[in-house]
């Protein structure tokens, strides 16, 4: 028998659970190393590119297909077409995936949260969380890292906790409460970011573009990573949570808002974060280049730099950084979870909580190999895989299936004008069905040679190839047996399960 569908309270219930879901480790923990790794100002041109022509097209492709199939990712696809469900599976199953890594991450900023009451980390920030934290090794090691472990569990807990209450009372409820203060914080840091000495030299950084980047292919490919993980687009969480919106409510003006929303976060992070950098260069007395340390690391050894340095309010300015860290990170990794769990129940027709058990209970015991000394290492090379890779692919396949083989998005366009104020035109037509695509394999195609000649961050070939394409093959294969199983709940139209569900 088919259980109702899960309903946000509102539109703004509903914006603010996608909102939510964008904000969060991308914007604040991401998004100022990619624009540093790729050129700093002139990463602004293809990320904008990217944003208007790709992420946002997207985002709106992909409320239309949860609002107008009233489903999961691939109970979505499979109204869509029967040829195309397993699409929907992979999606949520890499979202899965992210979550193991992702709440690892949560879990060094908690542990940073409590770091910084009197600065904990000492003067050596960088020793202080490769050795002394993480007590990172080589690949090939798998310790588990007690210190890293607890504040993982800790969080699990609460996810758990959260993830078991229907989406209205749980994620949305979160969302309520969390998107308000960390406004809050975000503009304590940006005020103090772009209000300390030589703060300038850091913007002036971050808004000269380096033209010649333009060329590369890899800035490109980047932009495209950042927006589509940033915006939370291309793992089915946005057809997702757009299914549990009621069916009258407008969806054009909530894409743009919910878009809008997040890259001024982003930016206003950039901001801040890039004036704090150019206060902790003036400090030391070096470019502020020199200051930018590799990758994921920059927030857990940069940032606890720049706060040893403040004036004052130290500890406070440390537990806000890290601390919204932390809530971004939660409403985000409900949303990485909510996919699977509501595709299980569309499949199934199992209860929330017994399918909660099941996939928090996975993604925590996950957590545990990046929560080991070797977990640095796992955890950069299956984001980077996931990201680089099965992103820019799930979201080229998804055009396809949209766009080329069932050629329905002129109707999803329809459907979207049907319930909007704002009524899209032509141009979102031409981007979902040419230019995405058409960008997006030029670009994995650049970048799968690319990284043939020179392996990602100089990692062992064997490892990246195991892990990064040994995941996305790993869940390809299941999401093709998971399409092959039975559904035990209606997969007619939408509106004859509505009439049976109500
Ligand atoms: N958008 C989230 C962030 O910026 C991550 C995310 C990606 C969440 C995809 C859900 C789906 O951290």
């Amino acid at each position: 028998m088919a259980q109702a569908r899960d309903q946000w309270t509102t539109r703004t219930g509903f914006i603010l659970a996608a909102v939510g879901s964008a904000i969060g480790l991308g914007n604040i923990w991401r998004y100022p190393y990619v624009v540093y790794d790729n050129g700093g100002g002139a990463f602004l041109l293809p990320y904008f590119f990217a944003l208007l022509t790709a992420g946002i097209p997207i985002l709106l492709l992909e409320y239309s297909l949860g609002h107008k199939y009233r489903g999961s990712g691939p109970l979505s696809f499979r109204r869509l077409s029967k040829k195309w469900e397993w699409l929907g599976w992979w999606q949520s199953l890499i979202a899965f995936l992210i979550s193991g890594y992702y709440m690892v991450i949560l879990g060094w900023a908690l542990s940073y949260t409590y770091y910084s009451f009197g600065t904990q980390w000492g003067s050596e920030t960088q020793t202080f969380f490769l050795e002394k934290y993480l007590g990172a090794a080589d690949f090939g090691s798998f310790t588990p890292q007690l210190k890293v472990l607890i504040p993982v569990v800790l969080l699990w807990a609460f996810v758990y906790y959260v993830m078991r209450q229907q989406a209205h009372r749980g994620i949305e409820k979160l969302a309520r409460i969390l998107m308000p203060l960390l406004v809050i914080m975000l503009v304590i840091i940006t005020i103090r970011g772009v209000t300390l000495p030589g703060a300038a030299e850091g913007l002036n950084t971050l808004f000269t573009p380096d033209f010649t980047a333009l060329a590369d292919p890899q800035v490109w490919v980047a932009a495209y990573g950042q927006v589509f993980f940033s915006l939370s687009v291309g793992f089915a969480t946005m057809i997702t949570y757009a299914s549990y919106l009621n069916k009258k409510e407008d969806l054009a003006n909530s894409g743009l808002v919910a878009a809008f929303a997040n890259s001024g976060f982003e930016f206003m992070a950039a901001i801040g974060i890039f004036g704090a950098l150019g206060f902790l260069a003036a400090q030391s007395g070096v470019g502020v280049d020199e200051v930018v340390n590799q990758g994921v690391i920059l927030a857990f050894v940069i940032f606890p730099q720049i706060i040893n340095e403040l004036p004052f309010l130290n500890s406070f300015f440390g537990v806000t950084f890290f601390g919204a860290l932390v809530f971004a990170g939660l409403t985000s990794i409900v949303s990485l979870l909510e996919p699977a769990i509501s595709a299980i129940r569309d499949k199934t027709g199992a209860a929330r909580t017994t399918v909660v058990n099941w996939i928090v209970g996975l993604a925590a015991l996950m957590s545990v190999l990046y929560a080991t000394d070797g977990g640095l290492n796992y955890l950069d090379t299956i984001d980077h895989y996931l990201n680089s890779y099965g992103l820019l692919i799930a979201a080229t396949l998804m055009a396809v299936a949209t766009a080329w083989t069932t050629r329905k998005v002129g109707e999803l366009q329809s459907h979207i004008n049907q319930v909007s104020d704002v009524h899209i035109g032509k141009w979102w037509v031409i981007c979902v069905s040419v230019v995405t695509p058409v960008m997006l394999i030029i670009m994995t195609g650049l970048n799968i040679r690319t990284e043939w000649l020179v392996p990602y961050s100089g990692y062992p070939m064997p490892w990246l190839i195991g892990m990064g394409w040994g995941a996305l093959v790993a869940v390809l294969i299941a999401a093709v047996i998971l399409q092959s199983k039975e559904w035990k709940v209606n997969t007619g139209q939408a509106e004859q399960q509505e009439k049976e569900g109500a």
